[in-house]
């Protein structure tokens, strides 16, 4: 059998005529830039995340970027973020000019430990600290960071609180109030990914910025196009961050779909855990839900030091796996400037040796599931033997 790590094909099967019509409308229109489908698409995203506004901006990283800019973050500054992330989360904080500054990750969730921030801020000498513009947590694999306790701290320096929801459409976190918020409302502006392969996936890049704050979306608006305030004359500098007609029409219709698909994907999710658990494949840490609901943008178990064996023969078998990801930020090459060395962030460190996606997407089936497993249950039954 073979399982890829992802697979659009049944996805695509299930919307493609709707999709095409959505495309034939577009060119129809002439209109290929912004325009009405793109703005029914932020006003959608902003009443599911339940946001007062949405902004659809060219990616998922120009979301990080444009918010950045929006906060007014520049040289000189700091922004704070995790090392156990997706490039663009760093690479837009690093490209305002500002310093990015990295704290550890809690093992079990994988996202940013709140301690390690109030340790970093603690730390600091006041003039340094006032240094700090931003935190920038990122909802991995999607599962809220804790947002309370991020919060805390954002709120006591008065600075923005930026979420990278890229993973994370759909996803909520419960607080400790007992109340449920959708990923993208949990901050002062929230960044969203429409890449192909995520939960909600474009036919092309795009991105969209949440917010409930009316001057920051004016300021987004504005320097999503150039910083132009009104036809040819610039306040600011901006950029071309603006989304494509074709990827509000083709989003429009998906979105139509997506909570159906965030179910299996959590449906997946249960039976993974519970055949894992059937098979006593013990080896293996399966995924901590944390308090809310996790939308599974991937599905990533912890094999410990057997994880790279295991991935050759997962791979041996037909199954694709990924690390996400191999070599956490601090340790690449284009961040040596920031000084930060390995051991910095032993969390994150381990992680990215232990850690692997499974497949994951909604149109799987039982079957290739309980052949993953088989899978894995049979690889440390072999390690067991030839070890003994
Ligand atoms: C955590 C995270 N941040 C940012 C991005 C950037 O999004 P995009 O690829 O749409 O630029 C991605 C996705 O690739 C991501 O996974």
């Amino acid at each position: 059998m073979r399982v890829p790590l992802l697979d659009l094909e049944p996805e695509y099967r299930e919307v493609e005529a709707e999709v095409l019509e959505a495309v034939r409308d577009v060119v129809g229109s002439r209109r290929f830039i912004l325009g009405p489908r793109v703005e029914e698409l932020e006003e959608r995203i902003a009443q599911y995340c339940g946001c007062s506004y949405a902004v659809a901006v060219s990616s998922g990283t120009d979301a990080l970027l444009l918010s950045l800019m929006a906060l007014g973050v520049g040289p000189g500054d700091f922004v704070v973020t995790t090392p156990f992330t997706f490039f663009a989360t760093a690479g837009a904080i690093a490209r305002t000019g500002a310093r990015p500054l990295f704290v550890d990750i809690e093992a079990e969730s994988y996202n940013m430990d709140p301690q390690a921030l109030k340790r970093l801020v603690h730390d600091m000498d006041g003039e340094r600290k006032t240094r700090i513009k931003a935190v920038v947590p990122v909802h991995l694999y999607g599962r809220c960071a804790d947002m309370d306790a991020i919060a805390e701290v954002t709120e006591s320096l008065d600075i923005g609180l930026v979420e990278d929801a890229a993973q994370a459409i759909g996803a909520e976190y419960r607080g400790s109030q007992g109340r449920t918020r959708r990923a993208g409302a949990l901050g002062n502006l929230g960044c969203f990914s429409f890449y192909p392969t995520k939960n909600l996936g474009g036919a092309g890049e795009g991105g969209m910025v949440t917010t409930d704050d009316h001057e920051l979306y004016e300021r987004l608006r504005i320097l999503r196009n150039h910083g132009d305030v009104s036809r040819y004359h610039h306040e600011y500098i901006g950029g071309n961050f603006r989304m494509d007609a074709f990827q509000g029409a083709v989003l429009l219709v998906k979105m139509k779909y997506l909570e159906r698909w965030i179910r299996k994907r959590r449906a997946h999710a249960a039976l993974y855990e519970r055949l894992i658990a059937d098979r006593g494949v013990a080896r293996v840490r399966t995924p901590d839900h944390g308090p809310g609901r996790h939308v599974y943008h991937q599905f990533v178990v912890d094999a410990g030091e057997a994880r790279d064996a295991l991935r050759a023969y997962l791979s041996e078998g037909g199954v694709g796996t990924e690390i996400y990801y191999p070599i956490p930020l601090h340790l690449q090459p284009c961040f040596s400037y920031l000084g930060y060395g390995p051991k910095d962030f032993p969390v994150a460190e381990r992680a990215a040796k232990s850690t692997l996606a499974v497949p994951m997407y909604p149109g799987l089936v039982h079957d290739q599931i309980s052949y993953v497993v088989d899978l894995m249950a049979k690889f440390f039954e072999e390690r067991h033997h030839e070890k003994k």
